[in-house]
């Protein structure tokens, strides 16, 4: 019996964390979806492709080839057989990723890769269009949310101790213009799925988020 748990929500509401940490304890495979468009937009920047002109980089997405695999149950993401895991997550490629990844063709051109891992596995697989749009019968759908405070509270204490120097005001600001772009854009904007279960961690803390998911996803696992 294979499960399909699929966690969507906004930008810094704990999403990886968790999911990560319910997919161990359940003993199932983490899918951060998320990397797969951070590895376009590593590519587009890394061969000088605008990730403004959408026609070149659906031309560019003829010599790319992105997969994933599990190495000792952690997720290393490839382009052409490079992994790149370790150098996608600096702030261009952040900016990178979330401009490429309102370009419908490039949402098709991972829609196949992210349901045959999920057909070929057991997943908690998480993104912004997973309950939506990827896997529309996986068996339990979570929203994983928070209020904008507390979401860039937390990612500006992660960027304080990184040494970066930012504002709260800043980051909450960033926030709040992430959250209105994921939602409006026209191709898969984040929504929750009708069938999804809302849970809303801003008063939790990591901990207790991961029980309540838990909760969640036993309460709702078929019997
Ligand atoms: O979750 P993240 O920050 O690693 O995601 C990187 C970008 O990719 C972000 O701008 C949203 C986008 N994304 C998406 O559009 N759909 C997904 N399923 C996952 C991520």
């Amino acid at each position: 019996m294979s499960y399909q748990i699929a966690i969507d929500g906004p930008a810094g509401a704990g999403k990886s964390t968790i999911a990560r940490a319910l997919a161990k304890d359940l003993g199932l495979i983490y899918v951060d979806t998320g990397a797969l468009y951070r590895a376009i937009g590593y590519y587009m920047y890394h061969n000088g492709i605008s990730i403004d002109d959408d026609a070149a980089v659906i031309v560019a997405l003829d010599g790319l080839r992105v997969s994933l695999a599990h190495v000792e149950g952690e997720q290393h993401v490839f382009v052409n057989d490079e992994d790149v895991s370790n150098r996608i997550r600096t702030p261009q490629i952040s900016m990178a990723a979330s401009k490429i990844s309102a370009i419908p063709g490039v949402r098709a051109f991972l829609l196949n890769l992210q349901r045959d891992i999920a057909a070929a596995h057991s997943v908690v697989m998480d993104g912004r269009d997973i309950g939506t749009v990827i896997l529309p019968n996986a068996d339990v759908k979570i929203f994983l949310t928070a209020s904008p405070e507390s979401r860039a509270e937390r990612r500006y204490k992660e960027l304080v101790e990184k040494g970066e120097s930012v504002t709260l005001d800043a980051v909450l600001a960033d926030m709040k213009k992430r959250d209105y772009d994921d939602a409006h854009r026209a191709a898969a904007p984040l929504r929750k799925a009708d069938d999804a279960v809302e849970v809303d961690t801003s008063a939790l803390n990591l901990e207790q988020s991961i029980a309540r998911m838990k909760e969640v996803v036993l309460e709702n696992l078929p019997k």
